[in-house]
C-alpha cells in the first residue's frame, strides 16, 4: 500500500472513530491519537523521507488534507457535544415559575434605633432640629464649657475614656464623649439664637455591669431664646412624655444639682405599672418605681457661665437643656425589665425579633 492509500485509510478510520467520542476528554484523546506528535499521521509522514523528491510536494499536500479533514471532524463533534451538554443543562435548570418562593428572613430595626426615630419625630413636631456632633470630643466642650474647670470634682461623675492623643492647648484632651450635653455646648458655640435643637448620640463611660453599658445613647435638648423659662421646660417635658409614654402620664421636676444648669432638676414620670400610686392592685408595693415616680433624666436652665463660654449674652438670652438616656427611656416605655441591660447589644436574634 503506498503512502497516498495509507492517508486515505487513515481518513476513513478517523471518520469512523470520531463520532463515537462521548466527551471532551474522548475527543482530546482522539486528537492526540491521530494528530499528536507521535500520532498516526506523524508516523505515516515519517515514510515521506523515503519517497522520491518529485513525489514529495504531492504527498505533503495530501498529508495537509488529512490533517484538515480530521480537524474538521473533531471540530464538528466538539460542537455537537457542546450543544448536547447545553440542552441537558437547560432541561435540568428549567425554572418552574409557579413554585412558591423561599421567604428570606425578615430583618427589623433595632429597638434603640426605633426609640431614636420616635424621639426625633416627637421633638421635630415641636420645632426642634436634630443635630449631630463628634463622639470623639474635646475636653473643652465636654466639661470646660459646661462650667466644670479641669480640677472640678463634678467631673468625677462622668467616668471618662480619655484618648491617648496629643493635647490641644486650646481644647484640652481628646475623649469619647460621656454625655450628649457636649453636643449642646457645641450647638451653643456654632449656632445663632434662637435655637431649638436635639442632639442624639452614642455616649461612653468606663462602666459595665448588668445595669450599665460602656456605650449607650443619650439625647440632649436645647431651647435658647429671649425669655425662656422653667415653665417652658415643664411644657416641653410634659409634651414629650404624653407623646412618648401616653396621655395618662404625669410629670414632675425635682430639684437637683448639675454644674451647667441653675436651677437644675431631675425629671420624673408617673409610673406606668402602678399608675403613679406606688401600689399594685393587691396593695403590694410597686417595685418598678419610687412611690409612684420613675426618674428619666436631668434638666435645667443653662448656667450663665455656660452661655458666656459660648459668647452668648446671659442678660439677653436664657436657655433650657434636658438630657435622657435612650435605652432607659425606651425600657420604661415598654415596661421592659431586663435582668441584664447588655442583652440590648448581644445581637441575640431570639431577643431582638421580639420587637
Ligand atoms: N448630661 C447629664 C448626664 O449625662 C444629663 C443632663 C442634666 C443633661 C442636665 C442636661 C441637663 O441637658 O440640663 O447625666
Amino acid at each position: 500500500m503506498n503512502l497516498l492509500e495509507k492517508f486515505d485509510l487513515l481518513k476513513e478510520h478517523a471518520a469512523k472513530k470520531i463520532p463515537h467520542a462521548e466527551s471532551m476528554d474522548d475527543l482530546k484523546a482522539f486528537e492526540i491519537h491521530f494528530l499528536g506528535r507521535k500520532g498516526e499521521l506523524a508516523t505515516l509522514m515519517k515514510g515521506m523521507a523515503e519517497a522520491k523528491s518529485k513525489d514529495r510536494p504531492k504527498l505533503g499536500k495530501a498529508a495537509n488534507e488529512v490533517k484538515t479533514f480530521i480537524t474538521e471532524h473533531l471540530d464538528a463533534k466538539r460542537l455537537a457535544l457542546l450543544q448536547a451538554s447545553f440542552a441537558d443543562l437547560i432541561a435540568a435548570e428549567r425554572a418552574d415559575v409557579t413554585e412558591p418562593g423561599i421567604q428570606p428572613p425578615q430583618g427589623s430595626i433595632h429597638i434603640v434605633q426605633k426609640a431614636i426615630e420616635e424621639i426625633t419625630e416627637i421633638f421635630e413636631r415641636a420645632g426642634f432640629n436634630r443635630v449631630r456632633h463628634p463622639e470623639v470630643e474635646w475636653d473643652w466642650y465636654t466639661f470646660e464649657a459646661l462650667n466644670m474647670p479641669s480640677d472640678h470634682p463634678a467631673r468625677d461623675e462622668w467616668e471618662t475614656f480619655f484618648m491617648d492623643a496629643p493635647i490641644s492647648p486650646k481644647w484640652g484632651k481628646m475623649l469619647l464623649t460621656p454625655h450628649a450635653t457636649s453636643g449642646t455646648a457645641r450647638t451653643l458655640v456654632h449656632q445663632k439664637p434662637p435655637i431649638r435643637s436635639i442632639n442624639i448620640s452614642k455616649t461612653y463611660r468606663r462602666q459595665v455591669d448588668v445595669t450599665h453599658l460602656p456605650m449607650f445613647h443619650q439625647f440632649d435638648g436645647l431651647f435658647l431664646d429671649e425669655h425662656v423659662s422653667v415653665t417652658n421646660l415643664l411644657g416641653i417635658f410634659d409634651y414629650f412624655v404624653k407623646n412618648f409614654f401616653g396621655e395618662d402620664r404625669k410629670v414632675r421636676l425635682r430639684p437637683f444639682h448639675f454644674r451647667f444648669t441653675e436651677p437644675s432638676f431631675e425629671l420624673d414620670v408617673s409610673c406606668g405599672i402602678c399608675h403613679g400610686t406606688g401600689e399594685l392592685d393587691g396593695g403590694a408595693k410597686c417595685r418598678t418605681c419610687k412611690r409612684g415616680w420613675v426618674e428619666l433624666g436631668g434638666a435645667g436652665m443653662l448656667h450663665p457661665n455656660v452661655l458666656k463660654a459660648a459668647k452668648i449674652d446671659p442678660k439677653k438670652y436664657t436657655g433650657l437643656a434636658f438630657g435622657f438616656g435612650i435605652e432607659r427611656t425606651y425600657m420604661m416605655k415598654e415596661g421592659l425589665q431586663l435582668d441584664d441591660i447588655r442583652l440590648l447589644y448581644k445581637n441575640d436574634l431570639r431577643f431582638l425579633t421580639q420587637f
